[in-house]
C-alpha cells in the first residue's frame, strides 16, 4: 500500500520552471485542469501589470527592470494564492527561477518547483517559429543562455522530462503526489 500525503500537508502552490519552450504554460494548464486548481501564468500577470507586452517592456525598460517587475509580480501572485487559500499551479517565466531571490522566496513560502527538463535541440525547434520572445535572438545566444541557466534549474525540487507529449509529462507530475484530487 502506498501512503498518500495528508491533504492539509499538500503545497498550496506548485511552480513549473524551465527554459523557453519547455512547456510551462501548456503543462501548467493541463495540470490545473486535472487537479481542479487555479492556473496562473506569471508572464501573463506581468503583462497585465505592465499594461504592455513583455517584448515591448524589454525594449523600453531593459532586462533589469523586467526582473524587478517579475520578482514583484511573483511575490504578489504567491501572496494572493496563499491569502485566498486558493491552490494553484504557477507557470514561471523562463528566467524566473534563475534569479536567486525568487528561489529563496519560493522555498520560504513552501512552494515546490518542478523543472521541465528538455534538450536544447528540442527547445530550439519549438521556439524557432515564435517571434515574441525578447531573449531569443539567435541560436548561439539561445544555447549559451540555456547552459548558463542549467545550474539554477538543477536546484528545483523535482525534475521531469518535458520532451515527451504533454499527456505523459502531466502523468509523471501527478505521480509525484503533490496534488489533492485528480480527475481523468
Ligand atoms: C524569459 C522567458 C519568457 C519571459 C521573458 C524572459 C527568459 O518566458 O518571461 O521573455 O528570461 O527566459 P517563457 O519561458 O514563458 O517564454
Amino acid at each position: 500500500m502506498t501512503l498518500r500525503t495528508p491533504e492539509a500537508r499538500r503545497p498550496k502552490i506548485v511552480c513549473l520552471a524551465g527554459f523557453m519552450g519547455s512547456g510551462k504554460s501548456t503543462i501548467g494548464q493541463l495540470l490545473a485542469r486535472q487537479t481542479g486548481r487555479r492556473f496562473v501564468d506569471l508572464d501573463t500577470r506581468i503583462e497585465e501589470r505592465a499594461g504592455i507586452s513583455i517584448r515591448d517592456f524589454f525594449e523600453r525598460h531593459g532586462e533589469a527592470m523586467f526582473r524587478a517587475l517579475e520578482e514583484e509580480t511573483l511575490t504578489q501572485v504567491v501572496g494572493e494564492c496563499l491569502e485566498k487559500g486558493q491552490p494553484a499551479v504557477v507557470a514561471l517565466g523562463g528566467g524566473t527561477y534563475a534569479q536567486a531571490r525568487n528561489q529563496t522566496a519560493l522555498r520560504e513560502q513552501g512552494a515546490p518547483v518542478i523543472w521541465l527538463e528538455c534538450p536544447v535541440e528540442e527547445l530550439l525547434s519549438r521556439c524557432a517559429t515564435i517571434t515574441n520572445r525578447p531573449l531569443f535572438r539567435d541560436e548561439a545566444s539561445f544555447r549559451e543562455l540555456y547552459q548558463r541557466r542549467l545550474p539554477s534549474y538543477q536546484l528545483a525540487d523535482y525534475r521531469v522530462d518535458s520532451s515527451r507529449e504533454p499527456r505523459l509529462v502531466v502523468a509523471e507530475i501527478l505521480a509525484l503526489d503533490l496534488f489533492e484530487q485528480v480527475t481523468a
